[in-house]
C-alpha cells in the first residue's frame, strides 16, 4: 500500500493536516495557556475608550440617556458588546479586516503590525480577521476619526467618502436621522473607536479638543 501513488497521498494527506493542527491548535493554545481571556468589562476599563464614550454622551445626550444612561464602565462594557455583535451579523467583516500584516510596509499605512496577543480578548470570538479588504483596515481605526464623522459616515459613507461601495445603515439611527444614532448606532461607533484602543500610537485623549469647544463657532 506505501508504495502505491493513493498509498502516499493518504499518507502525505494525514501528515499535511497533522502538521496544520500541531501549528494551527496545538501551538498557540500552548503560547497563550498562562495569558487570560480578556472579559468585555476589562476592555472597558481604558481611559483612551471612556473618553470617547463621555465624547458621545454629549454629542447625542438624548439618544445616549435613552440607550445607555450614564457614561460608565458598565454600561460602556455593553456598548461594546452590542457593536461587536452588529460587526458581525451587519458583515462588516466581508469587506474589512482586522490584522495589519507584517508584510506590504502594511505598518507604513495602518501602525503597529498585529500580534497574537492584541486577539485574546471575548470581543475577538469569533475573530474578526477578514479574508477581503474592500475597505481599510480596520485593527487601528480607534482614535482616527471624530465619533460626528463615524455617525454620518454610517449614515451615508458616499456623503463623506464619494463613490463608496459601502452601504448604508439607516437602521442604526432613530427617525433615520444621522444625529440620532440609537442603541446599536451608538454602540457600533464605541466599537469602532475601541479598535487599537489598547495602544500607545492611539491619539491620546489629553490631545483631544473638548467637544463643547469643537461645536463653538470657529469665528467667534
Ligand atoms: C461592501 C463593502 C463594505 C462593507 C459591507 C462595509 N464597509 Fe466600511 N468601508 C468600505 C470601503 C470601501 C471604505 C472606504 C471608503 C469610505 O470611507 O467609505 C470603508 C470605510 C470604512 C470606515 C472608515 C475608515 C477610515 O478611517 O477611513 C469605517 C470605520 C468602516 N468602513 C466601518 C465599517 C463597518 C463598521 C461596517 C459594518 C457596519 C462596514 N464598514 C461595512 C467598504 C465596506
Amino acid at each position: 500500500m506505501f508504495e502505491s501513488r493513493s498509498g502516499i497521498l493518504l499518507i502525505g494527506g494525514l501528515g499535511f493536516f497533522l502538521f496544520a493542527f500541531l501549528s494551527n491548535a496545538l501551538v498557540p493554545i500552548l503560547l497563550y495557556r498562562d495569558l487570560p481571556e480578556k472579559t468585555v468589562e476589562e476592555l472597558a476599563d481604558n481611559q483612551n475608550l471612556i473618553y470617547q464614550f463621555e465624547d458621545l454622551s454629549i454629542r447625542y445626550p438624548e439618544q445616549f440617556k435613552k440607550y445607555y444612561g450614564e457614561p460608565n464602565k458598565e454600561n460602556l462594557a455593553e456598548a461594546l458588546q452590542v457593536g461587536h455583535d452588529v460587526y458581525v451579523a451587519e458583515g462588516c467583516w466581508h469587506c474589512h479586516s482586522q490584522y495589519v500584516r507584517p508584510v506590504s510596509n502594511e505598518s507604513v499605512r495602518w501602525g503597529k503590525v498585529a500580534s497574537s496577543d492584541e486577539y485574546q480578548n471575548r470581543l475577538n470570538r469569533p475573530v474578526m480577521w477578514g479574508t477581503r479588504r474592500v475597505g481599510p483596515d480596520l485593527s487601528r481605526e480607534g482614535g482616527r476619526r471624530g465619533n460626528d464623522w463615524h455617525a454620518v459616515h454610517f449614515f451615508d459613507p458616499s456623503s463623506l467618502s464619494p463613490n463608496s461601495p459601502m452601504p448604508k445603515y439607516p437602521w442604526l439611527y432613530d427617525d433615520n436621522n444621522p444625529s440620532k444614532p440609537n442603541k446599536r448606532g451608538i454602540a457600533m461607533i464605541t466599537y469602532v473607536q475601541w479598535l487599537g484602543s489598547w495602544l500607545e500610537q492611539y491619539p491620546l485623549y489629553e490631545d483631544y479638543v473638548p467637544v463643547e469647544k469643537q461645536m463653538q463657532d470657529p469665528l467667534e
